[in-house]
Protein backbone atom coordinates (compact mmCIF):
# COMPACT_ATOMS: atom_id res chain seq x y z
CA UNK A 1 0.00 0.00 0.00
CA UNK A 2 1.40 3.43 -0.65
CA UNK A 3 1.30 6.80 1.26
CA UNK A 4 -1.87 8.14 2.58
CA UNK A 5 -3.32 10.71 0.87
CA UNK A 6 -4.75 13.54 3.15
CA UNK A 7 -7.73 15.70 2.17
CA UNK A 8 -10.10 18.02 3.20
CA UNK A 9 -14.01 16.99 3.78
CA UNK A 10 -16.58 19.77 4.76
CA UNK A 11 -13.16 21.66 6.44
CA UNK A 12 -11.62 18.59 7.78
CA UNK A 13 -8.46 16.78 7.31
CA UNK A 14 -8.82 13.23 6.74
CA UNK A 15 -6.41 10.56 5.72
CA UNK A 16 -7.07 8.10 2.48
CA UNK A 17 -5.51 5.07 1.20
CA UNK A 18 -4.50 5.33 -2.64
CA UNK A 19 -7.08 3.90 -4.92
CA UNK A 20 -10.25 4.66 -2.49
CA UNK A 21 -13.18 6.77 -3.52
CA UNK A 22 -14.14 9.86 -2.05
CA UNK A 23 -17.23 8.23 -0.41
CA UNK A 24 -15.01 5.55 1.13
CA UNK A 25 -12.35 7.54 2.72
CA UNK A 26 -15.20 9.85 4.33
CA UNK A 27 -17.01 6.87 5.15
CA UNK A 28 -13.77 5.37 7.18
CA UNK A 29 -13.16 9.21 9.01
CA UNK A 30 -16.85 9.06 10.33
CA UNK A 31 -18.18 11.87 7.24
CA UNK A 32 -21.39 10.59 5.74
CA UNK A 33 -22.28 11.06 2.19
CA UNK A 34 -25.43 9.90 1.31
CA UNK A 35 -25.76 7.19 -1.66
CA UNK A 36 -28.12 4.56 -3.49
CA UNK A 37 -26.91 2.97 -5.91
CA UNK A 38 -23.85 2.90 -3.96
CA UNK A 39 -22.81 -0.49 -1.98
CA UNK A 40 -20.11 -2.05 0.12
CA UNK A 41 -19.00 -5.09 -2.11
CA UNK A 42 -20.68 -4.15 -5.19
CA UNK A 43 -18.64 -2.51 -8.02
CA UNK A 44 -19.09 1.41 -7.77
CA UNK A 45 -21.99 2.11 -10.79
CA UNK A 46 -22.43 6.14 -10.73
CA UNK A 47 -25.77 6.06 -11.65
CA UNK A 48 -28.22 7.94 -9.05
CA UNK A 49 -26.21 10.99 -8.12
CA UNK A 50 -27.40 11.38 -4.83
CA UNK A 51 -23.75 11.25 -3.35
CA UNK A 52 -22.68 14.10 -5.57
CA UNK A 53 -20.08 16.35 -3.87
CA UNK A 54 -18.08 19.58 -4.66
CA UNK A 55 -14.57 18.50 -5.50
CA UNK A 56 -11.55 21.00 -5.98
CA UNK A 57 -14.37 23.37 -7.21
CA UNK A 58 -16.18 20.53 -9.57
CA UNK A 59 -19.55 18.21 -9.38
CA UNK A 60 -18.41 14.56 -8.72
CA UNK A 61 -20.06 11.54 -7.63
CA UNK A 62 -18.33 10.62 -4.59
CA UNK A 63 -19.02 6.95 -4.65
CA UNK A 64 -16.39 6.87 -8.09
CA UNK A 65 -14.34 9.63 -7.64
CA UNK A 66 -11.06 8.68 -6.51
CA UNK A 67 -9.01 10.64 -3.29
CA UNK A 68 -6.19 12.84 -4.81
CA UNK A 69 -3.56 14.19 -2.39
CA UNK A 70 -4.35 17.72 -1.23
CA UNK A 71 -8.37 17.71 -2.43
CA UNK A 72 -10.81 20.15 -0.75
CA UNK A 73 -14.64 18.12 -0.87
CA UNK A 74 -17.31 19.96 0.24
CA UNK A 75 -20.35 17.48 1.41
CA UNK A 76 -22.80 18.71 3.53
CA UNK A 77 -23.50 22.10 1.65
CA UNK A 78 -27.17 24.04 1.30
CA UNK A 79 -26.03 23.84 -2.39
CA UNK A 80 -25.54 20.47 -2.24
CA UNK A 81 -28.01 19.26 0.23
CA UNK A 82 -30.82 20.92 -1.81
CA UNK A 83 -29.41 18.87 -5.13
CA UNK A 84 -29.71 15.87 -3.33
CA UNK A 85 -33.33 16.25 -1.92
CA UNK A 86 -34.11 17.19 -5.75
CA UNK A 87 -32.72 14.04 -6.86
CA UNK A 88 -34.24 12.16 -4.05
CA UNK A 89 -37.76 13.89 -4.74
CA UNK A 90 -37.66 12.68 -8.46
CA UNK A 91 -36.70 9.40 -7.72
CA UNK A 92 -40.29 9.51 -5.31
CA UNK A 93 -42.75 10.53 -7.79
CA UNK A 94 -41.44 9.17 -11.08
CA UNK A 95 -41.82 5.41 -9.23
CA UNK A 96 -45.03 4.32 -7.31
CA UNK A 97 -44.03 4.68 -3.71
CA UNK A 98 -47.11 3.27 -1.65
CA UNK A 99 -44.74 3.39 1.46
CA UNK A 100 -47.44 2.56 3.64
CA UNK A 101 -48.39 -0.27 2.37
CA UNK A 102 -44.97 -1.05 1.30
CA UNK A 103 -43.13 -4.26 3.28
CA UNK A 104 -39.68 -2.38 2.84
CA UNK A 105 -40.91 0.61 5.07
CA UNK A 106 -39.06 1.41 7.70
CA UNK A 107 -36.11 -0.79 6.20
CA UNK A 108 -36.00 1.10 2.71
CA UNK A 109 -32.84 3.16 2.07
CA UNK A 110 -35.03 5.59 -0.41
CA UNK A 111 -37.64 6.29 2.34
CA UNK A 112 -34.97 6.56 5.00
CA UNK A 113 -32.95 9.57 2.88
CA UNK A 114 -36.39 10.95 2.63
CA UNK A 115 -36.74 11.25 6.27
CA UNK A 116 -33.38 12.02 6.73
CA UNK A 117 -34.02 15.07 4.11
CA UNK A 118 -37.38 16.66 5.88
CA UNK A 119 -38.99 15.04 2.63
CA UNK A 120 -42.42 14.85 3.50
CA UNK A 121 -44.47 15.62 0.34
CA UNK A 122 -42.67 16.00 -2.53
CA UNK A 123 -42.71 19.23 -4.74
CA UNK A 124 -43.16 18.05 -8.35
CA UNK A 125 -46.54 16.03 -9.73
CA UNK A 126 -46.61 12.68 -9.26
CA UNK A 127 -46.42 10.45 -12.51
CA UNK A 128 -47.82 7.20 -12.01
CA UNK A 129 -46.12 5.29 -14.44
CA UNK A 130 -47.71 1.94 -15.59
CA UNK A 131 -44.97 -0.52 -14.50
CA UNK A 132 -45.42 -4.69 -14.53
CA UNK A 133 -45.50 -6.47 -11.39
CA UNK A 134 -43.64 -10.05 -11.78
CA UNK A 135 -44.94 -12.87 -8.92
CA UNK A 136 -44.15 -15.45 -10.61
CA UNK A 137 -41.21 -16.87 -8.48
CA UNK A 138 -42.18 -19.10 -5.51
CA UNK A 139 -40.15 -17.09 -3.29
CA UNK A 140 -39.27 -13.64 -4.55
CA UNK A 141 -40.92 -10.61 -5.84
CA UNK A 142 -40.45 -8.28 -8.48
CA UNK A 143 -42.53 -5.14 -7.90
CA UNK A 144 -41.37 -2.60 -10.98
CA UNK A 145 -43.49 -0.04 -9.70
CA UNK A 146 -40.45 0.49 -6.58
CA UNK A 147 -37.75 0.21 -9.02
CA UNK A 148 -35.21 3.01 -8.68
CA UNK A 149 -33.18 1.35 -11.22
CA UNK A 150 -30.10 1.49 -8.67
CA UNK A 151 -28.28 -1.92 -10.42
CA UNK A 152 -27.60 -3.06 -7.46
CA UNK A 153 -29.69 -6.47 -8.41
CA UNK A 154 -27.68 -6.74 -11.49
CA UNK A 155 -24.14 -6.44 -10.29
CA UNK A 156 -24.46 -8.67 -7.46
CA UNK A 157 -26.38 -11.30 -9.04
CA UNK A 158 -23.67 -11.02 -11.55
CA UNK A 159 -20.51 -10.43 -9.48
CA UNK A 160 -21.69 -11.96 -6.13
CA UNK A 161 -24.19 -14.69 -7.19
CA UNK A 162 -22.42 -15.43 -10.44
CA UNK A 163 -26.10 -15.65 -11.87
CA UNK A 164 -26.83 -12.90 -14.08
CA UNK A 165 -30.46 -12.78 -13.34
CA UNK A 166 -30.94 -9.02 -13.77
CA UNK A 167 -30.24 -6.77 -16.26
CA UNK A 168 -31.49 -3.28 -17.78
CA UNK A 169 -33.83 -3.19 -20.86
CA UNK A 170 -35.15 0.07 -23.27
CA UNK A 171 -33.43 3.71 -23.26
CA UNK A 172 -34.98 7.23 -20.81
CA UNK A 173 -38.21 6.79 -19.37
CA UNK A 174 -38.62 3.40 -20.63
CA UNK A 175 -35.69 2.14 -18.94
CA UNK A 176 -36.73 -1.05 -16.48
CA UNK A 177 -35.06 -4.33 -14.78
CA UNK A 178 -35.49 -7.12 -16.59
CA UNK A 179 -34.47 -11.11 -15.98
CA UNK A 180 -32.76 -13.30 -17.55
CA UNK A 181 -35.22 -15.13 -19.19
CA UNK A 182 -37.86 -15.19 -21.92
CA UNK A 183 -40.20 -14.94 -19.73
CA UNK A 184 -40.48 -14.05 -15.69
CA UNK A 185 -38.45 -14.19 -13.04
CA UNK A 186 -39.75 -17.87 -12.00
CA UNK A 187 -37.79 -18.92 -15.46
CA UNK A 188 -34.42 -17.60 -13.85
CA UNK A 189 -31.88 -19.08 -11.82
CA UNK A 190 -33.02 -16.54 -9.01
CA UNK A 191 -33.04 -17.70 -5.63
CA UNK A 192 -34.30 -15.92 -2.42
CA UNK A 193 -30.74 -16.55 -0.70
CA UNK A 194 -29.42 -14.56 -3.59
CA UNK A 195 -27.21 -11.65 -2.73
CA UNK A 196 -29.06 -9.34 -5.59
CA UNK A 197 -32.42 -10.21 -3.77
CA UNK A 198 -30.72 -8.70 -0.34
CA UNK A 199 -29.23 -5.87 -2.41
CA UNK A 200 -31.94 -3.86 -3.56
CA UNK A 201 -32.20 -0.69 -1.67
CA UNK A 202 -36.01 -0.75 -1.82
CA UNK A 203 -39.47 -2.66 -2.01
CA UNK A 204 -38.64 -3.97 -5.69
CA UNK A 205 -37.57 -6.89 -4.68
CA UNK A 206 -38.82 -8.86 -1.90
CA UNK A 207 -38.76 -12.37 -0.10
CA UNK A 208 -42.02 -13.69 0.03
CA UNK A 209 -44.10 -14.65 3.13
CA UNK A 210 -41.76 -12.38 5.41
CA UNK A 211 -43.41 -9.03 5.36
CA UNK A 212 -43.98 -7.21 8.20
CA UNK A 213 -41.93 -9.17 10.65
CA UNK A 214 -40.60 -6.23 12.80
CA UNK A 215 -43.03 -4.20 14.25
CA UNK A 216 -43.26 -0.32 13.95
CA UNK A 217 -40.70 1.35 15.58
CA UNK A 218 -38.61 -1.40 15.63
CA UNK A 219 -37.48 -1.13 11.70
CA UNK A 220 -34.12 -0.37 10.79
CA UNK A 221 -34.57 3.29 10.42
CA UNK A 222 -37.03 3.51 12.83
CA UNK A 223 -34.22 3.35 15.40
CA UNK A 224 -31.67 5.78 13.94
CA UNK A 225 -31.92 7.80 10.30
CA UNK A 226 -29.41 6.17 7.88
CA UNK A 227 -26.04 7.35 7.82
CA UNK A 228 -25.75 7.64 11.84
CA UNK A 229 -23.66 4.07 12.19
CA UNK A 230 -21.06 5.89 10.36
CA UNK A 231 -21.19 9.08 11.76
CA UNK A 232 -21.13 7.34 15.19
CA UNK A 233 -17.56 6.03 14.46
CA UNK A 234 -16.84 9.62 13.82
CA UNK A 235 -17.45 10.69 17.16
CA UNK A 236 -20.16 12.99 15.56
CA UNK A 237 -23.60 13.12 16.86
FE1 LIG B 1 -32.17 -1.39 -7.79
FE2 LIG B 1 -33.98 -3.02 -6.67
FE3 LIG B 1 -34.46 -1.91 -9.08
FE4 LIG B 1 -32.61 -3.82 -8.84
S1 LIG B 1 -34.84 -4.07 -8.49
S2 LIG B 1 -32.39 -1.90 -9.99
S3 LIG B 1 -31.75 -3.40 -6.80
S4 LIG B 1 -34.23 -0.83 -7.11
FE1 LIG C 1 -22.83 7.59 -6.03
FE2 LIG C 1 -25.24 6.65 -6.67
S1 LIG C 1 -24.22 6.53 -4.76
S2 LIG C 1 -23.92 7.88 -7.88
Amino acid sequence: MGDPIRLVVDGVEIEASPGQTILEAAEAAGIYIPRLCHKKGLEPFGSCRVCTVIANGRFQSACTQPVAEGMVVENDTEKLLAIRRDIIEMLLVEGNHFCMFCEKSGNCELQALAYRFGITAPEYPYLWPEREVDASHPDVFLDRNRCILCGRCVRASRDLDGKHAFDFVGRGVSRRIAVNAEGKLAETTAAVTDRAVEACPVGALLPKRVGFQVPIGKRLYDVEPIGSEIERRGGRP
